[in-house]
């Protein structure tokens, strides 16, 4: 507290070195430590103040990815803190619970910067949502799961690069580093002790550029109750979730006393063929963590059937207005990125439609700062049940179009942008993101 009522986070951006791999030291950044950084926990209406100072070599931002605030508090590339400065963005969370994340975002330098480190979780409850019935013991049968992809060189330091052979062959649409060890809340060949029959996992697939395509080894059933920005309003069974870079999911799986079961990453259908699905992930299995757990579980309360604190759909005026977003190779509408270019102009409050065509032979998403949105269709289809929640980032479909229910926010500033990007950090670097501002 700050004496005014705020809620006061001080964080710093730092170097540091880490045993990320046995016996091999790892230079690495994080926020108050040496990788990844800690997870905020805040309640709607509650006011916070962050106090974040870049103690790094290089200037930085932090952004709070899938936040409703002003855009000057975003944390996007106009709000850059320079080596030894400190930055201080306050608002009100204003949005329902829902599991966030933070990480830099400076321009043309994002992948380095989330590569070697910097990120982390941004949680926000609300009174409804505790309500809900779902396991809600951080840390014991609530349990985050930061999935992230890593190369790395022969001394141990982070493969920031990437520059292979056959990653070149994939050209300018070239995803960026993919790497071929994976990291769970910053550890390798990590595995969970669970002690409850019911476990909530919040999943963000923190990776640069890979996505996930998630199921159990048994391949036994789990609930999805949350999508980035809030509950569903009912628990939806899946056996399978695919997460492209940004998005997040909770979910809830059930445990019997002493089993151990080990959470897969399948190859992800990226709607790709060969070369570009190949250089995409599109064949990379991976198991992410096992879980392992008790030989006495705790009983918990039985998964609701309807979940309290969901959102409703959101609704679209007949006469909304529809925008156009063309991904192509790595620019959006035939532009790339400019920091002095304001691509579009929106009304405070007002949803909207934003319709999305993707790339034949590229992997893209589409992430949209500031916001939450609804699928309304995808490549011509009702979305799958799974892509109906409230989402701040989502795949594009390979040469198809989605259109989305955006509602824009309240926060009016002429001057200052929002982002909208592809998600997938290489394409976002090279200028693959345009920016609206809000009137
Ligand atoms: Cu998570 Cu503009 O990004
Ligand atoms: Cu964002
Ligand atoms: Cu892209």
């Amino acid at each position: 507290d700050d004496g005014s009522g705020r809620r006061v986070f001080e964080l710093t951006a730092q170097t540091g070195e880490s045993e990320l791999l046995p016996g091999k030291k790892t230079p690495t950044w994080g926020v108050n430590g040496a990788f990844l950084g800690p997870t905020l926990r805040v309640r709607r209406g509650q006011k916070i103040s962050v106090s974040l100072t870049n103690k790094l070599p290089e200037s930085t931002t932090l952004h709070w990815h899938g936040m409703h605030l002003p855009a000057e508090m975003d944390g996007g590339p106009h709000q850059m803190v320079r080596p030894g400065e400190t930055w201080n963005p306050q608002w009100e969370i204003a949005q329902p619970a829902s599991t966030l994340w933070y990480h830099p975002h400076p321009h043309q330098n994002t992948a380095d910067h989330v590569s070697r480190g910097v990120a982390g979780l941004f949680i926000v409850e609300d009174d409804e949502a505790d309500r809900a019935g779902l396991p809600r013991d951080y840390g014991v049968d609530d349990i985050p799961l930061i999935l992230q992809d890593r190369a790395f060189d022969d001394d141990g330091s982070i493969d920031l690069r990437g520059a292979s052979f056959l990653q070149s062959l994939a050209g300018v649409g070239s995803p960026g580093v993919l790497g071929d060890k994976i990291l769970v809340n910053g550890t390798y060949n990590p595995h969970v002790e669970v002690s409850t029959s019911l476990v909530r996992f919040r999943l963000l697939n923190g990776s640069n550029a890979r996505s996930y395509n998630l199921a159990f080894t048994d391949s036994r059933e789990f609930h999805l109750v949350a999508q980035e920005n809030g509950l569903l309003e009912q628990p939806l069974p899946l056996r399978r979730l695919q997460l492209s870079p940004g998005e997040r999911a909770e979910i809830v799986v059930a445990f019997k006393p002493g089993e151990k079961v080990v959470l897969r990453s399948y190859p992800p259908e990226l709607g790709l063929s060969f070369p570009t699905k190949r250089f995409g992930g599109g064949e990379d299995t991976f198991d992410m963590i096992e879980v392992r757990a008790k030989s006495r579980l705790a009983a918990s309360a039985p998964l609701p059937g309807r979940l309290r604190g969901a959102q409703a759909a959101i609704a679209v005026p007949a006469d909304a207005r529809v925008r156009t977003f063309d991904f192509n190779s790595t620019v959006i509408n035939g532009k790339g990125m400019d920091m002095s270019r304001i691509d579009e102009v929106c009304p405070a409050g007002k949803t909207e439609i934003w319709e999305v065509s993707g790339d034949a032979e590229v992997v893209h998403n589409f992430h949209v700062h500031g916001l939450t949105f609804n699928v309304i269709d995808y490549d011509g289809k009702k979305p799958d049940a799974w892509l109906r929640g409230p989402k701040d980032t989502v795949r594009v479909p390979p040469g198809g179009t989605m259109r989305l229910a955006v509602t824009l926010p309240p926060y009016t500033d002429p001057k200052t942008p929002y982002m909208f990007h592809c998600h997938i950090l290489r394409h976002e670097d090279v200028g693959m993101m345009g920016q609206f501002t809000v009137v």
